[in-house]
C-alpha cells in the first residue's frame, strides 16, 4: 500500500497566515502541520509516499522534508497541483505514483491522536473498494457527514446544513486502484470542486464501502479555531501515539 498527502489549496480560511506561505506548513505546536500526516502514514507501516501541494510556497516543502529522514525514510515523492480544483481533482495526480496499489490518502490538515492500522489491516483483507473513517463531533456541518445504519453507510453529505448525524468523514481515506477511474467521472460540485465526498458516495452506489471508527481525538487545522484546538491536543496528549 503507498501513501499520498493532500497539501495543496489556498488555505483560505486561515488568512493572512496563508498569504505568503502554504496552510500544511503552519506550525502545529512544535512541528509544521504536514508531519502529522506523513507521521501517521508511517505510523501505518506506509513508507512509499507522495506529497501533492501547489502554489507558490511548493518549494518549501522540499526544503522542509527532503527526503523524508525525520521519519525513517530514503526518499519522498512530490507532486505539483496546477491550480485549484479540489481534493478529487488534487488526487488524480497520484494516479503514475500509485501504478495499480491501493492508496492510503491524508489531507494534509488532519492530525489524530492515535494510528490508523487496525484499519489499513482490515481494508488489506476487504479486497478492494474502499474505506473511510468517521468520527462523532460537536459541530458536524463543517464536514462530510455518514448516515449509519445496521453496520453499513447508507450515505454521505458534504457540510449539510441540517446533519442527520455527528458523525464527520475524516480525511483519512483508503482506495483501491480503481478510485482514479472515479476521479476522472466526476462532476464538480456547485462550489466548483471534485469532491472526495463524491468519490467515496460512488463507491457507496458500488457496494464497496466500508467504515471503521477511529479511536482517540481527531481535528482538521484549517480554521482558526482548529488550528489553535489541534496545538493544545497536541500539547496535552501528544499525536500519531501507537499505544491509542
Ligand atoms: C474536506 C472534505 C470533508 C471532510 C473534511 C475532513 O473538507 O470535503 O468531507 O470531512 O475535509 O477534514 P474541507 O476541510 O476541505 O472543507
Amino acid at each position: 500500500m503507498k501513501g499520498v498527502v493532500l497539501a495543496g489549496g489556498l488555505g483560505t480560511r486561515l488568512f493572512p497566515l496563508t498569504k505568503i506561505t502554504n496552510k500544511h506548513l503552519l506550525p502545529v505546536y512544535n512541528k509544521p502541520m504536514i508531519h502529522y500526516p506523513i507521521q501517521c502514514l508511517v505510523n501505518a507501516g506506509i513508507t512509499d509516499i507522495l506529497i501533492v501541494t501547489g502554489g507558490n510556497s511548493a518549494g518549501d516543502f522540499l526544503q522542509l522534508l527532503g527526503n523524508g529522514a525525520d521519519f525513517g525514510l530514503k526518499r519522498l515523492n512530490y507532486a505539483y497541483q496546477q491550480g485549484e480544483g479540489g481534493i478529487a481533482d488534487a488526487l488524480k495526480l497520484a494516479e503514475a505514483f500509485a501504478e495499480g496499489s491501493p492508496i492510503a490518502v491524508v489531507l494534509g490538515d488532519n492530525i489524530i491522536e492515535g494510528n490508523i492500522k487496525r484499519a489499513v489491516d482490515d481494508f488489506k483483507s476487504q479486497g478492494g473498494g474502499a474505506k473511510i473513517m468517521l468520527k462523532e463531533v460537536h459541530d458536524p456541518e463543517r464536514f462530510g457527514v455518514a448516515l449509519v445504519k445496521d453496520g453499513k453507510v447508507i450515505r454521505i453529505v458534504e457540510k449539510p446544513k441540517m446533519p442527520e448525524t455527528n458523525l464527520a468523514v475524516i480525511g483519512i481515506y483508503l482506495y483501491d486502484a480503481t478510485v482514479f477511474e472515479i476521479c476522472r467521472r466526476l462532476k464538480p460540485s456547485s462550489r466548483g470542486e471534485l469532491e472526495i465526498t463524491d468519490v467515496n458516495n460512488d463507491y457507496l452506489q458500488q457496494g464497496k464501502l466500508t467504515y471503521d471508527v477511529l479511536q482517540g481525538w481527531w481535528t482538521d487545522a484549517g480554521t482558526f479555531e482548529s488550528l489553535y484546538r489541534s496545538a493544545t491536543l497536541i500539547r496535552d496528549n501528544g499525536a500519531n501515539r501507537m499505544d491509542v
